[in-house]
């Protein structure tokens, strides 16, 4: 466990002890405060995640039943280092099947959580894969065949957190100052029971609550100091688009989206932020009086669509008060300079996909389809970059989401600029009613079958979902030789050439510079043993 967390379960400890004369004036004035202090999920460890039905303590005096990931909800926060393997046996202990996906990570097509890959009750299974990408805020859910929607609201959804040295250097708020905000959405019965019961409507609109949990927790508050904050977001509710922002209007600043930093903060007042999708901003307090508070919201704003049925789409929600009640100034500012992203240019696109979403009947479609598990929609040659084109034809918004490769928005028809939101690392993009959205995407992780879908879970569920294959590569032989190290792959693959970097994704490849030659019907090129860690791929053209 982290100080940090230690800090906040003292924090929390403390604010419970029933013995008043060891209770500060501060624990006395935080235990009159309405609501609850938001709570952290602990860190994970051990090689264990376990999907259990538990009854919950989510609001005070009573339990609510939940399904916990080892006993918690949202599930134990892992956090893994690039260049680490993450390994885990996902235990399903639920009296349904199971799958979990790890959203933003690029992993190999059988780890990846694909519904073909679910267990049955009581069963096992194990991933393992190495994490190679950037740091970022990335997590994990539910991708169960048709109980994706259900099982993520009741509660199989944490967080997966990848760091890396470039990211560490930046000096960015750390420990206690680095918070962690999952937004969910609820409807909650008179016996503070969640109640997941789609209407027609629902199904079609998605399924929004009328209660938001903040890291699982209802009324949350948060005590701060005077300090510069980092608040990673993630929406983490089936249906429900949050335009997150404070009363005040103090500024965020955004540093980072779905797939990590931006290359420099980017100031704003408000970011939306759909299911599926991630935004870490740093906030500063040190303008605020002690003992004064501010409350974090999701801001009322139109669809731009007529949803079907009244939704409340759009609503405007109370998310979260800070408290400040400690003096203590940081002295910390949004550094100018984040990290540099590799800018995918238009140009290295080989070809254009439209998927045009659409109503039709009571469901919600991709180019006409719905989800077929054993249909493979379309091929990707492996490290080709591709536009993909939505076309939102329909009068509902649709946070589109792609599994096995990471993409960069190219353009949108409502607007010029590209907001924070839009820019950096992205694997979930929203596509608003009547919008054309470009986003430049890229397969250069693994090969194989992997799915794109909305991630409005009710309508991923219901079908609006492709299956798609990344082909494979020419297989890159590695071989160490006495002098150094030769790559080679078969002649019969025309037009690939040699590129390296020293991380997959996220970081620019160059060209290797040595010529290959052909040795035993193999191009082969032969380097000096590298000093460090270094990754090699084929590229086509
Ligand atoms: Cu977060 Cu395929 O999902
Ligand atoms: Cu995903
Ligand atoms: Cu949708």
């Amino acid at each position: 466990m982290t100080t940090s967390r230690r800090h906040f379960l003292r924090e929390t400890a403390a604010a419970l002890t029933m013995l008043p004369g060891l209770r500060s004036p501060r624990v006395l004035a935080q235990l009159a405060r309405p609501g609850n202090a938001v709570r952290f999920p602990p860190e994970w460890s051990g090689d264990q995640l376990t999907v259990a039905r538990i009854r919950a303590a989510v609001w005070p005096g009573s339990t609510t039943e939940m399904l916990a990931i080892n006993g918690s909800v949202p599930g134990p926060t892992i956090r893994v280092r690039r260049g680490e393997e993450f390994a885990a046996r996902i235990q399903n202990q639920l009296d349904q099947p199971l799958v979990l996906h790890w959203h933003g990570l690029l992993a190999p097509e059988r780890m990846d959580g694909h519904p073909r890959d679910q267990v049955g009750t009581g069963q096992s299974y194990d991933v393992r894969f190495p994490v190679l990408q950037r740091a970022a805020t990335c997590w994990y859910h539910s991708h169960t065949d048709e109980l994706t929607a259900e099982q993520a609201y009741r509660g199989v959804a944490g967080l997966f957190l990848i760091e890396d040295p470039a990211e560490s250097a930046l000096g960015l708020p750390a420990g206690d100052h680095d918070i962690p905000l999952v937004l969910t959405d609820k409807r909650v019965n008179a016996q503070r029971q969640l109640v997941y019961a789609p209407s027609m409507m629902d199904q079609m609109s998605g399924y929004i609550g009328d209660v938001m949990l903040v890291n699982g927790t209802p009324d949350a508050w948060l005590s701060v100091d005077r300090g510069l904050y980092r608040f990673r977001l993630l929406n983490g509710s089936n249906a429900r688009i949050c335009k997150v922002g404070f009363v005040d209007s103090r500024p965020l600043w955004v540093v980072a989206t779905d797939g990590g930093l931006l290359p420099a903060p980017a100031e704003v007042r408000s970011v939306m932020l759909a299911p599926g999708q991630r935004i870490e901003v740093l906030v500063d307090f040190s303008g605020s009086a002690v003992d004064t508070s501010v409350l974090l919201v999701s801001l009322p704003f139109a669809t731009g669509g007529r949803m079907m049925g009244g939704s409340a789409q759009g609503s405007a929600m109370d998310l979260i008060r800070f408290y400040v009640d400690s003096s203590t100034t940081g002295t910390g500012k949004p550094p100018a300079v984040l990290a540099p992203i590799e800018v995918l240019s238009e140009q290295r696109a080989r070809r254009t996909r439209v998927f045009t979403l659409a109503m039709s009947g009571m469901v919600h479609t991709i180019n006409g389809r719905l989800f077929d598990m054993d249909r493979v929609e379309f091929t990707v040659p492996f490290g080709d970059v591709e536009i993909w084109e939505y076309h939102n034809t329909g009068t509902e918004p649709h946070p589109m989401h792609t599994h096995g490769g990471l993409g960069q928005v190219l353009s949108r028809t409502t607007t010029v600029v590209l907001a924070p939101e839009d820019r950096g690392w992205k694997d979930t993009v929203l596509v608003n009613p009547g919008e054309i959205v470009r986003v430049l995407m890229c397969f250069e992780a693994n090969p194989g079958v992997f799915v794109h879908h909305c991630h409005n879970l009710e309508h991923e569920d219901s079908g609006m979902m492709q299956n798609f294959e990344v082909l494979r590569p020419p297989a890159l032989a590695i071989e160490s030789a006495g002098w150094g190290v030769s790559l080679s792959w078969p002649v019969s693959s025309e037009g690939w050439r040699l590129e390296t970097s020293t991380e997959t994704i996220g970081s620019p490849w160059r060209p290797v510079v040595e010529v290959p030659v052909v040795v035993d019907q193999r191009w082969t090129v032969r380097i000096a043993e590298p000093t460090g860690p270094q990754f090699y791929r084929l590229v086509k053209g």
